[in-house]
């Protein structure tokens, strides 16, 4: 089986699954009762805040877990939105994010709060200069995604943050759910008051994730109840989910240090062999993230592709269905201005570490039959 659906999901590490199994059979206890079980589960729980907090040059009060990429979003958008509203009511967004950013965005509108939804240019990166224009005096937050699931671009979040510093009540929220591992972006010089993770998109378990809280920076929290995670994120933590999330934020990242290159020669190697197939376009740009290509087939329906690719055990993805009001095109293309034979025929891979050269041959062998005989197809 070749994998190449990596920024869908990715599969857990053994590691990964182990830890969670370990913790959850000897780890029990609650961590907010006063007994030892409790406490044991508690040091579990302080131990996962330092080592998280360290890997992301943060400290420990910074964290707060969640269940995801979707949760963390929401948690940081509404979460200062309805905060903040007494400085303004006014948000800023990219035209290209997930819909767990843009969705929420949407919801607040209907809450009376007013959001620019900043274009991107046609390589799909959203200009300083756009942002800039976007901020007001009444702008509380920007969010900004780092790595786009969809094309791989690299937006720049650096410089965003700089300009936004100054600026006492406009935060800064990058959805790093893509990027992480894989793109380096440091969260102190980047000026981020607030960034998410997923568990799932690193080998790590679904339901798990992580919001970066700058300190100073307050929410309103999502859930009310026991007051769990400095009354943030209401909820018996889920420790072994947590203890997981860490094993597989540790395991990426290590492989990152190990293996700074490989995702940048898998993708050179892929480019290389689908430039040589004339019915395809690369619709990634060449200084994108290393672990995501786009590309269309022009006049074939990528599912038809996909299908054909998963009777051969390889599986690959078409754009991320929940992106787009039009089920056959996606909606970050669209975007960019591409033509709609180019939107509506997009395929995408993406890789992990685990990923190899000889993978991307078989594959390359394998589009080329499959276009060849659709071609004869089609006469
Ligand atoms: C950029 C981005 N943000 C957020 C999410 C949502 O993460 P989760 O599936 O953990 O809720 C995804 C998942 O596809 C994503 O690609």
């Amino acid at each position: 089986m070749i994998y190449f659906d990596n920024s869908a999901t990715t599969k857990p590490h053994e590691e990964v699954i182990e830890s969670y199994q370990t913790v959850s059979e000897n780890y029990y206890g609650n961590p907010s009762s006063q007994h030892q079980l409790g406490y044991d589960a508690d040091k579990l729980l302080r131990k996962a805040y330092e080592q998280a907090a360290n890997m992301l040059g943060v400290s420990n009060q910074e964290i707060i877990f969640t269940s995801g990429g979707t949760e963390s979003n929401n948690l940081a958008i509404k979460g200062i939105a309805l905060r903040y509203q007494k400085h303004g009511k006014h948000l800023v967004t990219t035209t290209i994010e997930h819909p767990s950013v843009l969705e929420a965005f949407k919801a607040l509108e209907t809450l009376g709060f007013e959001v620019t939804y900043v274009p991107v240019d046609a390589s799909g990166i959203v200009k300083l200069e756009a942002i800039k224009r976007a901020v007001r005096e009444d702008t509380i937050l920007v969010s900004v995604m780092h790595i786009n699931n969809e094309l791989g671009t690299i937006q720049p979040v650096q410089a965003i943050g700089e300009f936004l510093a100054p600026k006492k009540y406009t935060f800064f929220h990058v959805d790093h759910v893509q990027g992480y591992g894989k793109v380096e972006l440091d969260i102190t010089r980047a000026r981020i008051d607030m960034l998410s993770l997923s568990g799932h998109k690193i080998h790590g378990l679904k339901g798990t994730g992580l919001l970066y809280l700058k300190e100073n920076v307050q929410l309103f929290p999502l859930f009310h109840g026991g007051g769990q995670q400095g009354n943030l994120r209401s909820g018996t933590e889920n420790i072994a989910g947590i203890v997981s999330l860490v094993k597989a934020m540790r395991m990426v990242s290590e492989q990152q240090m190990h293996h700074p290159n490989h995702l940048h020669e898998l993708k050179a190697h892929l480019i290389s062999r689908l430039s040589s197939l004339k019915q395809v376009v690369i619709n990634t740009p060449e200084d994108a993230a290393p672990h995501i290509i786009n590309f269309s087939v022009p006049g074939y329906k990528p599912e038809v592709i996909v299908h054909a690719l998963e009777e051969r055990r390889i599986f690959v993805s078409t754009k991320s269905a929940c992106a787009s009001k039009s089920p056959d095109e996606s909606a970050v293309l669209k975007a960019i201005n591409l033509p709609a034979n180019r939107t509506k025929s997009a395929l995408r891979i993406s890789f992990s570490y685990q990923n190899s050269e000889g993978e991307i041959e078989l594959f390359y062998r394998a589009l080329q039959k499959i276009l060849r005989d659709l071609s004869q197809v089609m006469g």
